[in-house]
């Protein structure tokens, strides 16, 4: 039994007062849950006021982002141990933001993962086609791609801790108000299943939690939440809104 993982990615948004606001709310009015996980993340600067918000909660922190390196001259970056000193557990890599605005190669993402994962922080690795390649025929081709270069040399013990989680976030979702419908986040989460059982193992393979992500909304989430390897949620737009957010953790609950 996968446990679910319910994720608000509040991308470049909310001053301090505002994270700080949104992180209360959702700790006051979401349920104690018992088949998912919740896990808000932040932008860096205000990772560590919403920690004192969360404290002692069952909600976690999340980081949208880290870097490889343990220390040095790299300005600008995060390191994952100054993540975990602030109460990070989790982190995204190779959002699509990232790979596609910032310009993140699979060479670096595949740095990232393995540097976060050492250092025992849960990586949400995302993957996903964009409008074009999926015209082209060519999602599958693309996915297979950022899996085999992302998870490279990832080591075994990572997956059977449960520190990788994958996000499919097919990019025409993103913030366009277009989600997939439920049959093709299951059709595309087998086909990633499928492919992560011939990269690691079968065993290991069914132990990955894959979430979807793209336009999730609490109207949305119970019916992709239902599908069978549709293992939790990545949300944008509607975790800046804490009822919208709390009634997709409350789908979750239901599911
Ligand atoms: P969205 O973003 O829910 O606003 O589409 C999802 C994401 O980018 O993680």
């Amino acid at each position: 039994m996968r446990t679910k993982l319910i994720a608000g990615n509040w991308k470049m948004n909310l001053g301090k007062a505002e994270s700080i606001t949104l992180a209360g709310e959702i700790r006051q009015k979401a349920p104690k849950t018992t088949k998912s996980q919740v896990l808000l993340i932040p932008s860096f600067v205000h990772i560590d006021a919403v920690a004192q918000v969360v404290s002692k909660s069952h909600l976690l922190l999340g980081a949208q982002d880290v870097y490889y390196e343990r220390s040095g001259a790299f300005t600008g970056e995060v390191s994952p141990e100054m993540l975990l000193e602030i109460g990070v557990s989790h982190v995204l890599v190779g959002h699509s933001e990232r790979r596609h605005v910032i310009g993140e190669t699979d060479a670096v993402l595949n740095k990232k993962v393995l540097a976060a994962s050492a250092e025992k922080l849960v990586v949400i690795y995302c993957v996903g086609e964009t409008l074009e390649e999926r015209n082209a025929g060519r999602a599958a081709e693309v996915i297979l791609h950022q899996l085999k270069t992302g998870l490279a040399n990832l080591s075994h013990d990572v997956i059977a801790m449960g520190h990788l989680v994958i996000a499919y976030e097919p990019v025409w979702a993103i913030g366009t108000g277009q989600t997939a419908t439920p049959a093709h986040a299951q059709e595309t989460h087998a086909f990633i299943r499928a492919r992560l059982s011939e990269i690691v193992s079968p065993e290991l393979a069914g132990q990955i939690r894959i979430q979807y992500g793209g336009s999730v909304k609490k109207s949305n989430a119970a019916e992709l939440l239902s599908q069978p390897d549709v293992d939790g949620l990545l949300i944008g737009g509607a975790s800046l809104i804490a009822d919208e957010f709390v009634a997709i953790i409350q789908a979750a609950e239901g599911v």
